[in-house]
């Protein structure tokens, strides 16, 4: 498989903090590569750098073979950078007038009327930009991006603001891209949503990547496939419940429990262990484990899907 881009240990420093400190990985052709985490992790200024809007202390960075400074020309034109709000666009500017002129600035464009098509944009499509909405808005910049048909797509939180149909369309549409020899990386802040649309998640908190890759590959590398959580009338004991066969991983808050595992079977061990120990459980729940549970385990802290910003 190709590499698209290689970052190897860069760091960035605004004063004392470093806000992305000493990351490397790689992103393949055709890959969804997703990097998630809460607001300060460090996302943007990392994507920031790979698009070469901004330079790192230090570290090495290619993209499709290219160095982001010195290679700038040649690489604009392969590369869409979705638009943060309010960078760059006059207020006073059409929707279809904007698709007409990004598109013209591309060799081979994709036909911009299908895309606001795809982002349900067509019907405000003679609207001032200053008008939309923030989904629209968000909806439209994502369009911009794409237009010149890219081979690397960069997209920061593009699904914020967007309600779950628009998500659906949205994430849909991005593997059909993919599909064609292209890549995207993409941030996001909902867990969720990067556990069911990325071929490859990032997992970056205070400026280091915490972790990466499949799903599946970071919940088998902590040995967590299964969740119970138990409530008991008074808490249990966590050494005991770590000393258990299948069990990894115990949070404890009061007299709920979560215990991790390996295996479906893993409410049965507990189950017979409470047996044993005359302990009734008032509460008891099996699911399977999920990248929130993770991100919990990894970095100690709870995940705040509260971006600050609410749905249209
Ligand atoms: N231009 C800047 N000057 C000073 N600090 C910054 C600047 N940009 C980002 N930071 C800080 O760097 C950290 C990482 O920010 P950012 O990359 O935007 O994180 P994320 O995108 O994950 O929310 C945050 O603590 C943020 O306040
Ligand atoms: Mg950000």
């Amino acid at each position: 498989m190709e590499t698209v881009i290689v970052v190897e240990d860069i760091i960035k420093r605004y004063g004392d903090l470093a806000a992305v400190d000493g990351v490397s990985f790689e992103v393949y052709e055709k890959e969804i590569f997703g990097i998630v985490g809460p607001n300060g992790a460090g996302k943007t200024t990392t994507i920031e750098c790979i698009e070469g809007i901004r330079r790192p202390d230090s570290g090495g960075i290619q993209v499709l073979g290219l160095d982001p400074h010195k290679d700038r020309k040649q690489l604009l034109p392969r590369i869409g950078v979705q638009l943060q709000e309010g960078a760059g666009l006059p207020e006073r500017i059409k929707v279809d007038e904007t698709m007409r002129l990004f598109a013209s600035f591309y060799d081979d464009s994709l036909p911009w009327q299908s895309l606001l098509d795809v982002f349900n944009l067509s019907e405000a499509r003679s609207r001032y930009y200053d008008r939309l909405s923030g989904g629209q808005k968000r909806r439209f910049q994502v369009a911009l991006a794409l237009v010149g048909k890219p081979d690397l797509l960069f997209l920061d939180e593009p699904t914020t603001g967007l309600d779950p149909h628009g998500r659906n369309r949205f994430w849909q549409y991005m593997r059909e891209y993919c599909n064609s020899s292209r890549s995207i990386i993409v941030t996001t802040h909902y867990l969720e949503e990067a556990q069911d649309n990325c071929d490859t998640i990032a997992i970056m908190d205070k400026g280091r990547m915490v972790a990466r890759g499949t799903t599946s590959e970071l919940l088998a590398a902590q040995q967590i496939d299964t969740r119970v959580a138990i409530t008991t009338a008074s808490p249990l004991d966590v050494a005991t419940l770590l000393a258990l066969p299948k069990v990894t991983h115990v949070r404890q808050d009061g007299n709920r429990s979560e215990v991790f595992g390996l295996g479906s079977d893993l409410h049965r061990v507990i189950l017979s262990h409470l047996e044993e120990k005359d302990i009734a459980p008032l509460k008891m729940e099996t699911r399977g484990a999920t990248l929130n549970d993770l991100y919990l385990l990894i970095t100690g802290t709870e995940y705040s899907e509260n971006g600050g910003e609410t749905c249209e």
